[in-house]
């Protein structure tokens, strides 16, 4: 029995009922999520990633719940690939009413150690990747009338975190995107906004960043909820913030993090306040 979409059940049904989305690696992880989320509540989606092996689920799926999704091998590093993606689907589908820059690529690795290449192939996927897609369909957006965007990034692009100079630089640089660009296009229909996940679970999250149970499980108990974020409910507020309920939001970024990034620099912890019992 197919089960009913966690993340799509916090908005109308039909939300996006004729629309259009794309979303970059939307065949994994969170991105599978959106895919599914707008696929649920009636859009198009439309998924780009390089590896098709990371489409046949979702297409799959989509086939027996009748959900309009494609999916295309895209390199969002690729301009001239993007481009032609983009025009493509205008060409084909008529518009684009949302795009989800989620693609990113990530690990674990001291700065002195992070060779040129290292850092290259990151900035690339996220900070060029969302700057291409956000160009090409901006300029199409702008043409037809606006839209919504919705960036993906993550709380070390303002505390910064050890390990991912590269991660932190691209995602920081995104938010700065996902600002300037809402600023510079509000005027003219198009919202951009961001949402800055904690920890969730995905296959390449687990091999690249936390391999080792104990690592896992030392991080689990560093998010004041004390869990991990479920895929479903990080995408149902993105989905919210694509959605007319937040018609009125542009520029923001949502911080999804199980109260992470309150944690880092507390001189306390919560079991050692003691204090007296006063009325
Ligand atoms: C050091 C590494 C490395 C590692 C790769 N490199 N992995 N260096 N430590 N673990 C180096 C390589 O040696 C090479 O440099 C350079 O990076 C490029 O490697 P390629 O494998 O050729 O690159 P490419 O095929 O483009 O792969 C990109 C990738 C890969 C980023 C390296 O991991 C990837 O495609 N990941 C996609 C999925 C992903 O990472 N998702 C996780 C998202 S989680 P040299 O100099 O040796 O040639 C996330 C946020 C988590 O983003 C936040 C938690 C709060
Ligand atoms: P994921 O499943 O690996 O998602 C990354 C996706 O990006 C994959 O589908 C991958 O597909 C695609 N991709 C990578 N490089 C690409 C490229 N050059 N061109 C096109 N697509 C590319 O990992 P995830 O954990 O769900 O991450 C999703 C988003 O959440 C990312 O932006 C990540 O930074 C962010 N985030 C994750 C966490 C976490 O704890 N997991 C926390 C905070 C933020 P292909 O391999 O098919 O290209």
């Amino acid at each position: 029995m197919l089960v009913p979409m966690e993340c799509a059940r916090w908005l109308p049904q039909g939300t996006f009922e004729g629309e259009v989305a794309l979303v970059t690696g939307g065949g994994t992880g969170l991105g599978l999520e959106f895919t599914r989320g707008f696929a649920a509540l009636g859009a198009s989606v439309v998924i780009a990633s390089r590896n098709t092996e990371h489409h046949q689920p979702i297409l799959e799926e989509a086939r027996e719940r009748g959900w309009k999704v494609e999916a295309h091998a895209v390199d969002v590093r690729e301009n001239a690939a993007v481009r032609e993606w983009v025009e493509d689907v205008v060409a084909r589908h008529g518009r684009i009413h949302h795009l989800v820059n989620n693609a990113a690529g990530n690990f674990v690795c001291p700065s002195e150690r992070l060779s040129q290449r290292a850092w290259r192939a990151v900035l690339g996927i996220v900070l060029d990747g969302t700057f291409y897609c956000s160009r090409h369909v901006g300029r199409h957006m702008l043409a037809a009338g606006g839209g919504t965007m919705l960036n993906v990034v993550a709380t070390y692009a303002w505390t910064g975190m050890p390990g991912v100079a590269h991660s932190a630089s691209a995602k920081a640089g995104v938010l700065a995107l996902t600002r300037t660009l809402a600023a510079e296009w509000a005027g003219r229909g198009i919202r951009v906004n961001a949402i800055a996940p904690g920890p969730f679970h995905s296959d390449a999250a687990k091999h690249n960043l936390w391999p080792e149970e104990e690592t896992e499980e030392r991080i689990r108990r560093s998010v004041p909820l004390g869990r991990f974020a479920e895929r479903s409910e990080v995408a149902a507020l993105g989905l919210h913030l694509c959605s007319p309920a937040a018609a009125y939001v542009t520029g923001e970024c949502l911080t999804v993090d199980g109260g992470l990034s309150l944690a880092a620099g507390r001189l306390f912890e919560p079991g050692e306040l003691g204090g007296r019992n006063e009325q």
